[in-house]
């Protein structure tokens, strides 16, 4: 398969690029600094330097061309202000899907957030950071944005806290699970396993657990 990854210097993406080249997966990564460059091709995988906060749909549907997936794995980051969780994790998002609808690519997995549907209605939870709600809006705008489109074949993943502990290959993976962390390796592991073996139009949250990563893909209803 050839895959393109946005947001492919992030710490999720890096695990997914590396274990899509290891299997001898062509893969594009995008990303906006130049200097992360020398690291995506240290992984096996061909940098393209977009920042998807400026690009036009045209610059990253060219990209794009004769890819079989595409991998929304951007984010404004846990530094950013209201206005990028707009501009990266909703805006960046939507451009992406419009960028694979025009160059033909159907197969599209957002990483979206366990707790969206928090935010759903335009509801403001009790107690919660502004900042930390605007990014939950800015998550749920993508997934209705993106998720009805005909011309794509959408899963949303909606992992719980990432962490940096070393995977396990075991998740647990349903349209509803209980709070949790999960880490990136297995969130790699089982975005690899959705490109396989896509869910169109599937909602799921994802945190560690005791199921098999393929066999938790394969049950997804
Ligand atoms: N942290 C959590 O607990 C948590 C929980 C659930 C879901 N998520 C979501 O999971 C996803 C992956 O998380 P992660 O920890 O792997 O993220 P990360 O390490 O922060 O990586 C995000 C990447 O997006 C890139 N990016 C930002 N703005 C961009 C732009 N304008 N154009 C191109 N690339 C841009 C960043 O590049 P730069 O280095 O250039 O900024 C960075 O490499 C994110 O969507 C995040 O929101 C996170």
């Amino acid at each position: 398969m050839r895959i393109v990854i946005a947001g492919a210097h992030g710490r999720v993406a890096r695990r997914l690029g590396r274990l899509l080249s290891s299997r001898g997966d062509g893969v594009a990564g995008l990303v906006r600094n130049p200097d992360h460059r020398a690291d995506l091709e240290s992984d096996g995988i061909e940098p393209v330097v977009l920042d998807l906060e400026q690009a036009s749909v045209e610059e990253v549907a060219a990209v794009l061309a004769g890819a079989d997936g595409v991998v929304f794995a951007a984010g404004g980051g846990s530094n950013s202000g209201i206005a990028r969780k707009d501009t990266v994790d909703r805006a960046a998002a939507v451009l992406l899907a419009d960028a694979a609808e025009t160059a033909g690519v159907r197969r599209y997995v957002l990483v979206s957030s366990m707790g969206v549907d928090a935010v759903a209605g335009g509801a403001t939870p009790d107690g919660t950071d502004e900042v930390f709600v605007a990014y939950l809006r800015a998550k749920l705008a993508a997934e209705q944005d993106v998720l009805p489109r005909t011309g794509l074949d959408v899963t949303v993943l909606r992992p719980g806290g990432l962490t940096d502990a070393p995977g396990t290959g075991r998740v647990r993976l349903d349209r509803h699970v209980a709070r949790g962390q999960v880490p990136r390796d297995d969130v790699a592991a089982v975005i690899v396993a959705l490109l396989d073996d896509p869910h169109s139009g599937a909602v799921v949250e994802l945190v560690a657990g005791d199921t098999d990563v393929a066999e938790a893909v394969a049950a997804i209803v």
